[in-house]
């Protein structure tokens, strides 16, 4: 069990890079198995939901391997058609690889990905759309059998939610079907738009990705591919936060700014200073920050969920009253009580989180439960006065690279033990 010791209340200074996004080298990886042969990808973070794929890749026969920030993928020979309960349990997004397997295999069996800390975590949007695109799916006691009879083909499928997994494993098994599908209702999020530019590399033909209709029409011939994942926007709403609650002036770099283009509002209206220029952006914390009234979290364009966690520990310590509305996921306030023990004033009702945010925060040993949860004790931390210690730090690990170094390197005082 990892354990950050963080010695907060420093301010931070200096520029830092952000890392390639998680939730854009996850369905990417899966995405590989299409076109046989070696695939090169650049800005892959390093992550235990990374190295999690990169097994699964591994064990069903592909080679896969690590140069740097560089992940080179095989996938010319494959020798298993199902992946089992250990390596689906390691990583609740494994279901991403459904959609790739079942356009590479006739026959594919996976066990169900379960559910994680956010709560239960269907799947039946990406099995409904897969059975319209000619798949049979037989679901017994936590085990997929899924079954070709004749061949996977095109579909006009709309989303009831714009799931984000449901359309990325869709567009893959799409890219390789028969016919052309259509996806209405398709999230939007800039890791849909990556994916289908990869796809699109791969000689796919994917369209409209990144608005709600996407149209991908099948090919038999699909290739090898060089691409280059976008930055992770979470990892930078995380670290706007942390340079936000200790009165810092940091830069950024390697970010795409319209990718943020719904947390900056939270931001300026907490009182940052915040200069966009080129790929980069400055941002120059208040010495208080002001509360930002109202977070509602929302499919994108929408405030993203996976930052209401640490811009939580933001609003816990601005002048004023801020009301969180938790719509994607029905337990996402796990670091609620965490955050509490830092002396933070939160009261939850359902799905709303009412923050009074109070001057300081006090140093306080606390456990994660998630991976967002754990970033906002960590930005809890490095706000509080005194040594905190956060333990369950591998949740952290599976979407922040070297998260401990990266804020050294802004003259945090962290340390991993
Ligand atoms: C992706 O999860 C992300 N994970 C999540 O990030 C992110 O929070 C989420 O999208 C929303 O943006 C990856 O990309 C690997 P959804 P996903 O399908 O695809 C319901 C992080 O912190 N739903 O868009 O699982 C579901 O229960 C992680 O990096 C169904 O009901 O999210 C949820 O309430 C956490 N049936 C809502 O839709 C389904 O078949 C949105 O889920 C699928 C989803």
């Amino acid at each position: 069990m990892s354990v950050y010791v963080i010695e907060g209340g420093r301010t931070l200074s200096g520029e830092v890079k952000i890392q390639g996004s998680k939730n854009s080298t996850l369905p990417i990886l899966a995405a590989t198995l299409l076109c046989g042969g070696e695939s090169v990808l650049f800005n892959c973070p390093r992550l235990s939901d990374v190295e999690a794929s990169l097994d699964i890749l591994r064990y069903i026969g592909c080679t896969a391997r690590r140069e740097g920030s560089t992940v080179i993928v095989d996938t010319g020979s494959v020798s298993r058609c199902e992946i089992p309960p250990t390596l689906m349990h390691r990583m609740r997004s494994s279901i991403i690889f459904l959609g790739a397997m079942i356009a590479r295999f006739d026959r594919v069996r996976m066990s169900f990905p379960g559910g994680c800390e956010l709560g239960p975590r269907p799947i039946d949007l990406h099995l409904d759309a897969l059975r319209e695109m000619g798949v049979e799916i037989s679901e017994e006691h936590g085990e997929l059998d899924c079954y070709v009879s004749d061949r996977l083909h095109g579909a006009d499928i709309v989303l009831p939610i714009p799931s984000v997994g449901a359309t990325e494993n869709i567009m893959i098994a799409a890219a390789a079907a028969h016919g052309v599908t259509t996806i209405s209702n398709a999230a939007r999020e800039p890791e849909i738009v990556d994916l289908a530019d990869f796809l699109n590399a791969c000689g796919a033909a994917v369209s409209g990705a990144g608005g709600s209709t996407i149209v991908i029409e099948g090919s038999s011939e699909l290739h090898p591919a060089t691409h280059s994942i976008i930055p992770d926007r979470i990892v930078a709403a995380t670290l706007m936060s942390a340079a936000a609650v200790t009165g810092s002036d940091i830069r950024f770099t390697g970010i795409i700014p319209s990718h943020l283009e719904s947390v900056l509002p939270v931001f300026r209206d907490s009182g940052c200073d915040i200069d966009i220029r080129g790929g980069g952006m400055r941002l120059i914390a208040p010495y208080r920050l002001t509360a930002p009234k109202l977070i509602r979290t929302m499919p994108y364009p929408g405030f993203p969920t996976d930052a209401q966690a640490p811009v939580m520990s933001m609003a816990a310590v601005a002048d004023g009253m801020t009301v969180f509305v938790e719509n994607m996921f029905i337990s996402r306030y796990s670091h609620v009580s965490e955050l509490c023990r830092f002396g933070a004033d939160i009261r939850v009702e359902g799905k709303v989180a009412v923050v009074d945010g109070v001057r300081r925060l006090l140093s306080a040993d606390v456990s994660a439960r998630d991976l967002r949860g754990a970033a906002a004790l960590v930005v809890a931390a490095l706000c509080a006065k005194g040594a905190s210690e956060i333990r369950g730090i591998e949740y952290l690990e599976r979407g922040y690279e070297d998260f401990e170094l990266v804020l050294s390197s802004l003259g945090a005082d962290v340390k991993k033990v």
